[in-house]
């Protein structure tokens, strides 16, 4: 006899609507206070659906090694194919399966070589295009930079000319039209926006493919790459596939990563003794004018710990969800089939059995000593198992460029005292947050700023 109970529902449900206004109102509150009244699992209604939320390393892991066919990862995001397309695990499972490899040699340690240098060029010129002092929003900033950076590593050194003036506007009315809600085939002016963009971004795209389908010895980059490595089966990509990858590429790395950075930064900026770290670390490890190369970064040590209690405190992507297809265990509960599943980064980054002072900026927990990081399935930042993010390196090193760059040659200060996270629907990202910087040339001589970094 199966003994097992359903998870308990967390207080504040509201006849008809369930959780659903505290959902999408402040779902960091409502899933602290679930794990408050019922720890690891515990269960949510959104209007007629129910939706379980797990914790911890080993309920997260269970989510994340389950295979697609218990718990089902396309139905969830599938409000994202009139935008994309039918693209990575919104695919049917076959087509998603037969392009993984590629995905995987598209981020090989190999690649990654070129990407430093695409990410050194692109974010050394940002940093010699603010001129000696001034003031910048980082959130918008790191919007800007991070598809600088994708266009040269994805595209090219030509990248600019090659996507057109009007790549990242399309691409923003294609991203802005996203709606996991309204039917996305209503005839609504930003679905309209939405479809001319698309048309435009795909005909470009297809442009570019079919000059280096002629020509391709003259490139060396992701296109090329895409339609010269077969698949899992044998048979290369079509024109139409690698369009639709390409757009899946930018929309699950773009404004993710441009969150993380920005607040990589203003976290730094906020917590300005381990600041200190960075700095000390970075000025032993790098050299001004030449190019951060694999020795330097492996150095940085201090930099990817700040990196990494960026995304336990200040995850892009919070919402991982599933719908159970069978009937899956968790202890003695059991979630039935038909319900939605959730790992949740409001309560597993916040674990004070694991995370010393959980609430506290403290990247020395990742230490070898504290080993706070040692089961990354504590940390759902960049998922895990099949599903598991494959930019995360990308992401990091693209973010370390950033931060080791800025704090080299700049000296710089927060003024916007308290930015807070701003909700998206592709991505959570930082308010507007403004930060002061001067040229470290300039430093000695004229006045610093009042709170600038002098190390
Ligand atoms: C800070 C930046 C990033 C964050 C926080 C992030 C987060 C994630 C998460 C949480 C998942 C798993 C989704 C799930 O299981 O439901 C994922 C998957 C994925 N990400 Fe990222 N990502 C980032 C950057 C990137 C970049 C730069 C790229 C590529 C350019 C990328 C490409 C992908 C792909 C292709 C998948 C799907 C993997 C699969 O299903 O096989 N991501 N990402």
């Amino acid at each position: 006899m199966n003994t097992r109970i359903t998870p308990k529902f967390v207080s504040g449900g509201k006849p008809v609507l369930g959780h659903t206004l505290e959902f999408r109102k402040n779902l960091t509150r409502l899933d602290q206070r679930g794990h408050s009244e019922h720890g690891d699992i515990f269960a949510m209604k959104l209007m007629n659906k129910n939706m379980a939320v797990v914790t911890g390393a080993d309920y997260n892991k269970k989510f994340y090694l389950e295979t697609d066919k218990a718990l089902n990862i396309s139905d969830v995001y599938s409000f994202l194919k009139a935008s994309f397309g039918e693209v990575l695990f919104i695919a049917p499972h076959e087509a998603y399966m037969n392009q993984r490899p590629l995905l995987q040699a598209i981020f090989s340690r190999t690649k990654m070589v070129d990407y430093l240098k695409a990410m050194h060029i692109e974010i050394q010129a940002w940093l010699d295009g603010l001129g000696d002092e001034g003031e910048i929003d980082i959130s918008a900033e790191m919007l800007h930079l991070t598809q600088a950076v994708a266009g040269r590593a994805f595209i090219g050194p030509n990248y600019r000319a090659e996507l057109g003036e009007t790549f990242w506007q399309d691409y923003d009315a294609i991203s802005r039209a996203i709606d996991p809600v309204t039917p996305s085939h209503l005839p609504l002016p930003k679905f309209r926006r939405r479809d001319a963009a698309k048309q435009r971004i795909q005909e470009r795209l297809k442009q570019l493919i079919a000059k280096r389908r002629q020509n391709p010895e003259a490139y060396d980059d992701l296109i090329t790459q895409l339609f010269a490595e077969p698949k899992k089966d044998g048979q290369f990509m079509t024109d139409e596939e690698i369009t639709i990858l390409f757009m899946g590429l930018i929309f699950a790395g773009h404004e993710t990563t441009a969150g993380q950075a920005a607040w990589n930064i203003i976290l730094l900026l906020q917590n300005r003794e381990y600041l200190r770290l960075v700095q000390a670390e970075i000025d032993a490890n790098t050299e001004m004018g030449q190019p951060l190369d694999g020795r330097m970064m492996r150095a940085l040590q201090h930099v990817y710990w700040a990196i990494d209690e960026t995304a336990r405190l200040r995850p892009s992507a919070p919402m991982q969800l599933r719908t159970v297809e069978e009937p899956i265990e968790f202890g003695e509960h059991v979630v039935p089939a038909g319900w939605l599943l959730r790992v949740s980064s409001a309560t597993s980054h916040y674990q004070e059995n694991v995370f010393a002072n959980p609430e506290v900026y403290d990247p020395r927990r990742f230490s070898r000593e504290r080993g706070e990081g040692n089961n990354s399935y504590n940390i759902v930042s960049f998922g895990g198992g099949m599903h598991k993010c494959t930019g995360m390196n990308f992401a990091n090193n693209e973010m370390a460029v950033i931060t080791t760059l800025l704090f080299q040659q700049f000296a710089v200060e927060l003024v916007t005292p308290d930015p807070q996270v701003l909700t998206g629907v592709g991505a959570n990202g930082a308010t507007e947050a403004i930060i002061r910087y001067r040229r470290k040339a300039l430093i000695n001589e004229r006045p610093v700023l009042e709170t600038a970094v002098t190390v």
